[in-house]
């Protein structure tokens, strides 16, 4: 049990790591918070701060999800990776870092499946690049994909990624409610490349 909880608090703290609040702040002098859509995760960073900023945001974003995600292997613990995976999300969306707010949930928990089920992290790749070049809009590839793979786990009979991709879109759609309202309205913002000109 103590080990269970050390790797909880672990996967919590590093989830918690505001990437890219942190790297906003430190290496450009822009607080994410007050710029675009105010997140601070890889979508906000890459509209507010470029390309390079997004990339690292992005990789650090999912590499946190991925490594809370290895920690049973790494501490030889029989406890299923998702469950300490998990906290890394929850880290990444309250975290201690900033006031226990944060993101928005999608690199990170992509992170733990990558780490989890590479393949299906592929098939959920594969859905949010259609998605965001059907509608230009990456929030609605956000919701479309953390709803597909957990329909694709309830299909397999995967019951643990099932349960956690449940809770995860619960999640998500709750932390999407000012994006859904934008998407709505047709107020959502576009990337510049895909047919979401044309909706
Ligand atoms: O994962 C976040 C993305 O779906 C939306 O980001 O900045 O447009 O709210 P943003």
């Amino acid at each position: 049990l103590v080990l269970t909880l050390v790797m909880i608090l672990i996967a919590y703290l590093l989830g918690s790591i505001p990437s890219g609040l942190w790297i906003g702040l430190y290496f450009y002098h822009k607080d994410l918070r007050r710029y675009g859509s105010g997140n601070i995760g890889t979508t906000n960073t890459f509209r507010i701060l470029g390309n390079k900023a997004g990339t690292i945001v992005f990789i650090m974003d999912v590499l946190k999800g991925s490594l809370a995600t290895c920690l049973p292997y790494l501490f030889h613990s029989p406890i299923n990776p998702l469950f300490i995976g998990f906290f890394a999300a929850v880290g990444h969306v309250f975290s201690i870092f900033d006031h226990f707010k944060g993101g928005k949930a999608v690199a990170t928990s992509s992170g733990v499946l990558l780490a989890y089920n590479p393949l299906l992290f592929l098939v959920g790749v594969v859905i949010f690049a259609i998605t965001l070049l059907l509608t230009s809009m990456v929030s609605v590839g956000s919701l479309v994909v953390v709803l597909s793979i957990t329909i694709i786990a309830l299909i397999q009979h995967d019951w643990i990624l099932s349960l956690l991709g449940i809770v995860i879109t619960i999640g998500v759609y709750y932390l999407h409610r000012s994006n859904i309202q934008r998407i709505i309205h047709g107020q959502e913002s576009m990337v510049s490349f895909g047919l979401g000109q044309y909706l």
